[in-house]
Parts: C-alpha cells; structure tokens; sequence
C-alpha cells in the first residue's frame, strides 16, 4: 500500500481519493485552499489527509493530478518540479478549452498533434508522467461494474516502471489495462474524452466505457 498524493478538489479528485482509501492506501488530497477539503477528511478516516498542491506532492510516494485542464501547468509549479522529480504522476486531465461544447462535441486548447501531457513531461521533465483514468467518467472510475466488462483503460508514458506502477492500481481498480505506450500516444488518448462525452451532452447518458476488443 502507498502513499498517494491527489492534486484536485474537484469530483475526479474526490472519487479516486475516496477509490485508493478503500483499497487500503493513505491518501492527502490537496487544493490551493485546503481549508475546503476538511468536511472530506472528516468523513474519510484515518488514512486521509488534506495540504497544499506542494506539501502532497512532496508527502507521496505517487502523484495523481486531477486538475482543471486549462490550470494543469499552473498546478505543477505549484506543485513544485522538484517535489514530482522521480515520483510516478497519474495524469488525468484532459485539454478541455473554456467555451463548452458544439452540438456536443468539445473543443481543445491543444491540436491534434500534441496533448497537454507532453506540455506537462516537458515543465517536469523528471517526473514519470503516465496519462491514466482521462478516458471515463469518475461515475465510472473505481470498480465499474459493466456488461461486457472489465473496461480498457488507455495509459500512455515513457517510464516503464511508473507505467507498471499505475498497472497495478488499475488491477485493483478493476479495469483492464492498454498500454499505449510513450507519451506521444497522449495525443491519441486525449481525445478520447471529446468522444465519450458526446452521449452525456447530446443524450444525457454518461455510464459507458470503451472495450479494446482482440482476436485471439
Ligand atoms: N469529471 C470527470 O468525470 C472527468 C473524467 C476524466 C477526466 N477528467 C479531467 O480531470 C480533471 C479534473 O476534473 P474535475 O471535474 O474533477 O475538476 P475541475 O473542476 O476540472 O478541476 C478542479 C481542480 O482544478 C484546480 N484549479 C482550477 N483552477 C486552477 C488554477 N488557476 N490554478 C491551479 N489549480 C486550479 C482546482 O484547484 P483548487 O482546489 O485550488 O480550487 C481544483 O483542484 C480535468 O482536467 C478533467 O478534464 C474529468
């Protein structure tokens, strides 16, 4: 069991916390106000702890980041580059401009051609980025019981070891892991989420999730 720093007050932030406190890790979750997350620690036991984006980052032994797309690089140098350096940093966010969507399909501040997490390997070159959890809802994310299940999870990094890291977690989490590979196949998995949003805009239907389906 580990000691998981999660950067984000939001819902992501709340349901991965709450996901790695009942599958037994310690977890500080963190906000630039961490005042706002005491009625969540209150409730959450022992093993929770609240602090500021650089107290968790410095505190875990991985990072997730769960953060407003638009605020991510903000949020690593608040974080601190030196407090991530060597520290595997589970990458949940996605590039959603300001404006909402068209017919239901979002818009990106990033083109086709790069992801916001090569932006972010680039401003913390030592961390172990790995682009995880960015391809579901949180509705979804701890334990989706599904027909036709276990769902794919998509993960992209250039570290081996961080990746294998983040593999067991979603071995516990409950999904099936597909390894992209390097961080360039961010650019793949990014978009992801402009297509998975699209029922929930258009349809209100947000409880789905992508299958890799194999031959053999
Ligand atoms: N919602 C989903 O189901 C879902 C699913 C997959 C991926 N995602 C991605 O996960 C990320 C988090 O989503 P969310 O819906 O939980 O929350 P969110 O509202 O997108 O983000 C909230 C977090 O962003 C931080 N933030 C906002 N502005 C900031 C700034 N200027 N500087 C530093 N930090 C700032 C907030 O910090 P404070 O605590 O300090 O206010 C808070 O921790 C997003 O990138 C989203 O695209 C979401």
């Amino acid at each position: 069991m580990s000691k998981i720093a999660v950067l984000g007050s939001g819902q992501v932030g709340q349901v991965l916390a709450d996901g790695f406190l009942k599958h037994g890790h310690e977890v500080m979750r963190a906000s630039r106000e961490p005042a706002k997350l005491e009625k969540w620690k209150a409730g959450a036991g022992a093993k929770a702890h609240t602090g500021t984006f650089a107290e968790a980052a410095k505190w875990g032994d991985s990072v997730v980041l769960a953060v407003k797309g638009t605020a991510a690089e903000a949020a690593i140098e608040l974080a601190g580059v030196q407090n991530l350096a060597g520290k595997t940093v589970m990458d949940a966010t996605n590039p959603i401009a300001d404006g909402g969507p068209q017919n239901g399909v979002l818009r990106y501040f990033t083109d086709i051609n790069e992801s916001l997490m090569e932006r972010l390997q680039k401003k913390a070159p030592d961390a172990r980025f790995v682009k995880v959890f960015s391809c579901v809802g949180s509705a979804l994310m701890i334990n989706p019981k599904i027909p036709g299940g276990p769902p794919t999870m998509f993960i992209a990094g250039n570290d081996k070891g961080a990746k294998a890291e983040v593999q067991k977690i979603l071995d516990q989490l409950g999904w099936e892991t597909a390894d992209m590979g390097t961080v360039e196949a961010a650019h793949a998995i990014e978009p992801l989420c402009i297509l998975w949003c699209i029922p929930g805009f258009l349809q209100n239907d947000w409880m789905h999730a992508f299958k890799m389906l194999k031959v053999g």
